[in-house]
């Protein structure tokens, strides 16, 4: 298959290539496109066919279900039982914005969609390119993000590229995201509501809003015996190549421990990659630095944190080191990518 690549401008867009992403959407086909969190992988979420084409593209697990996207509030009563006052008082504050809701699905939305749930996983997208195409290809979006599965979330054009063109229909070029990051999800079938991947809307925020919010522990207790409650979080996901550890405690003991690693790794023949930042950069020695950006605001964090990993894999690097994060804010969901690329390897150094 030939994937038909066209960039567009938020400012100015063209109605073209949003007519020829619907069109292509609404017979079945597979569009990605930008928004404001990492690149999606759109079908028709009520086309049970066109959904399944998504698995078999970035050869995702069949009982991993997929995010709805909708363009406005009258979308979500319609493929959904009931909503929750809670879930309006958030959607009224939160959407359109990076946070993912669950709810019971509605008779419509296809169990190919939802992975075999009776639940449904919804967004409001917070980008205009993202709200076009979902109306063009009518109103019901199903979207992963667009890499293949195992592979770091796309955060450019580029990177959905990589993972799959010549396997989707089109690909739209919205230039670089702005979030870097998943969405959040937080379940609403269940009261308090339970935050089952942190993103850009934290614990913090929702709960100033509306009251107590649980967290799925497994999220926080790696090595719990239950499996994390969003199906998709038990992959190894986000997974660079390279075999990666976090050095947690004193930032010059990490910064020594990781000297001391890399230097050791380099000596064997191995190509190393470091993570650090704007504070740090300059005191590693050996090793391929890569500034992943300032502890001063941990959003440009995330922001880097899926292109570099991708790059450390085209360098072909063997190890990466990379110091840790608050779990505060924007911090949590850094912090919970970053362990599991890890694959939860952590170190933590004493003083
Ligand atoms: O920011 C985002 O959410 C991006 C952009 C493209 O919107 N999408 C995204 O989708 O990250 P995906 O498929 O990569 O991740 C969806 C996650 C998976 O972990 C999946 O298991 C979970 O959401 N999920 C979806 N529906 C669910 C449901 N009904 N119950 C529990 N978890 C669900
Ligand atoms: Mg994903």
């Amino acid at each position: 298959m030939k994937t038909i690549i066209e960039q567009i401008n938020t400012e100015q867009m063209n109605k073209d290539t949003l007519k020829k992403a619907g069109e292509i959407l609404r017979k079945g086909g597979l569009v990605a496109f930008p928004t404001e969190t990492v690149y999606g992988l759109g079908a028709d979420a009520l086309n049970e066919q066109a959904a399944g084409k998504i698995y078999a593209a970035k050869g995702r697990p069949s009982d991993n279900p997929l995010i709805v996207h909708i363009a406005d509030m009258d979308s979500l009563t319609r493929i959904t039982k009931t909503v929750p006052e809670k879930a309006v008082i958030i959607a009224k504050k939160f959407w359109p914005g990076p946070l993912t809701m669950i709810f019971r699905k509605a008779e419509c939305v296809p169990l190919g969609t939802t992975g075999g749930l009776d639940t449904v996983a919804v967004r409001m997208p917070d980008h205009a390119i993202a709200q076009e195409i979902i109306r063009a290809g009518g109103g019901y979006i199903a979207a992963p993000s667009a890499n293949t599965s195992g592979r770091p979330s796309p955060t450019s054009a580029r990177h959905v590229e990589e993972d799959l063109s010549g396997k989707i229909d089109m690909i739209v070029d919205g230039g670089a995201v702005e979030i870097g990051v998943e969405s959040t999800i937080l379940d609403m079938t269940v009261d308090p509501p339970m935050i089952l991947r942190p993103g850009a809307v934290t614990r913090e925020m929702l709960e100033s809003l509306t009251g107590e919010i649980l967290v799925d522990k497994t999220l926080i207790e790696p090595d719990s015996a239950e499996p994390p409650k969003a199906p998709g979080m038990k992959y190894r996901h986000y997974a660079p190549k390279a075999e990666m550890t976090i050095l947690e405690g004193d930032i010059s003991r990490v910064i020594e421990e990781i000297n001391r690693m890399a230097a050791e790794k380099t000596a064997e023949g191995f190509k190393v990659g470091i993570i650090g930042t704007e504070e740090t950069a300059g005191r590693y020695v050996t090793g391929n630095f890569k500034c992943i950006g300032t502890r001063q605001d941990e959003a440009t964090v995330a922001g880097n944190l899926y292109g570099i990993l991708r790059d450390f894999d085209s360098d072909g690097t063997d190890y990466i080191y990379s110091e840790s994060f608050s779990t505060c804010g924007i911090g949590s969901a850094v912090m919970n990518r970053l362990l599991k690329a890890a694959g939860h390897h952590i170190l933590h150094v004493d003083k």
